[in-house]
């Protein structure tokens, strides 16, 4: 059965979550279909960017409770639920994520996962995994430190709580809050301006703003200088930049 919808508008491949009686719990079958469709939108070169929503309810309530209820430490360890995740990590194309309402535990980590959030007024965050007697499992503690501080991580992490979508919005977990009925179309919208660039352009500046997490800063200013130097061999700097001279909206052909 299939935990997940997928389309594709003009170059833009979406992924919806399908669970809507399970808030969109991630279980197995929905996670290894949200990874393997995000896999082959990356390898399909008319899409240039990827749009991850789930209904107006829930992003996702988190991993699936009732998949991991009974199982043991060791079977855990072997079933290595989160390993397919670092998958997600190397998805070159932007992913934008569309929350509308729960954004919690693992709903909150794939999210954190996507590189632009776009976020109902109405979205709720938060790592309630604690109030189940675990931690995050899916990055929650290394990527929410990361977006907002060990201060504000912590409180998140400890106590379990929620936070409204502006909370979010003044922590830097999103970058937009939008009115709840637009939460689809405005992210929708998003992905079609993102289509408009310069493919190429997009995926570097993904890696270099990612190369941030992983490296020193001199490290890091060296991958975007290498990056930055790269996309002078792509034909749509030259038709960028000549169309900024010519004074012509430019035309970027993904090459
Ligand atoms: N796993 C499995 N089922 C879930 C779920 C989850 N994470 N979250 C919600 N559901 C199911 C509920 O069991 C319920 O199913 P039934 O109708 O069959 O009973 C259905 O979705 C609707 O949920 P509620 O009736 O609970 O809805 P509510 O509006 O009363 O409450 C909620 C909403 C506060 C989000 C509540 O559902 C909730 O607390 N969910 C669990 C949140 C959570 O703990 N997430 C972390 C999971 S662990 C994790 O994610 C680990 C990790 O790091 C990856």
């Amino acid at each position: 059965m299939s935990e997940t919808t997928i389309e594709t508008r003009d170059h833009i491949g979406i992924i919806r979550l399908n669970r809507p009686d399970k808030l969109n719990a991630l279980n197995t079958t929905l996670m290894t279909q949200v990874i393997e469709a995000l896999e082959q939108f990356d390898r399909d070169n008319n899409i240039r960017c990827m749009l991850l929503a789930g209904d107006q309810r829930a992003f996702a309530a988190g991993a699936d409770i009732n998949e991991m209820a009974d199982a043991t430490m060791i079977e855990m360890h072997h079933r290595n639920m989160f390993g397919r995740w670092d998958r997600i990590k190397k998805i070159r194309k932007p992913i934008v994520a569309a929350v509308s309402g729960y954004a919690l535990g693992g709903g909150c980590e794939l999210m954190m996962c996507c590189d632009i959030v776009v976020a109902s007024e109405t979205a709720r965050f938060g790592q309630p995994e604690v109030n189940l007697a675990i931690i995050p499992g899916a990055g929650g503690t290394q990527r929410l430190t990361r977006a907002i501080g060990k201060a504000r991580a912590m409180d998140l992490i400890l106590t379990g709580r929620m936070i409204t979508a502006d909370e979010a919005l003044a922590m830097g977990l999103v970058s937009r809050v939008v009115p709840a009925e637009q939460w689809f179309d405005a992210a929708l919208q998003l992905c079609q301006e993102l289509c408009e660039k310069a493919p190429m352009a997009l995926q570097a500046g993904k890696d270099a703003v990612n190369s941030a997490f992983e490296t020193t800063l001199t490290e890091g200013i060296e991958v975007e200088k290498k990056l930055f130097y790269m996309l002078f061999a792509t034909d749509d700097q030259t038709e960028g930049m000549r169309a900024f001279v010519e004074k012509r909206k430019p035309v970027f052909v993904g090459r």
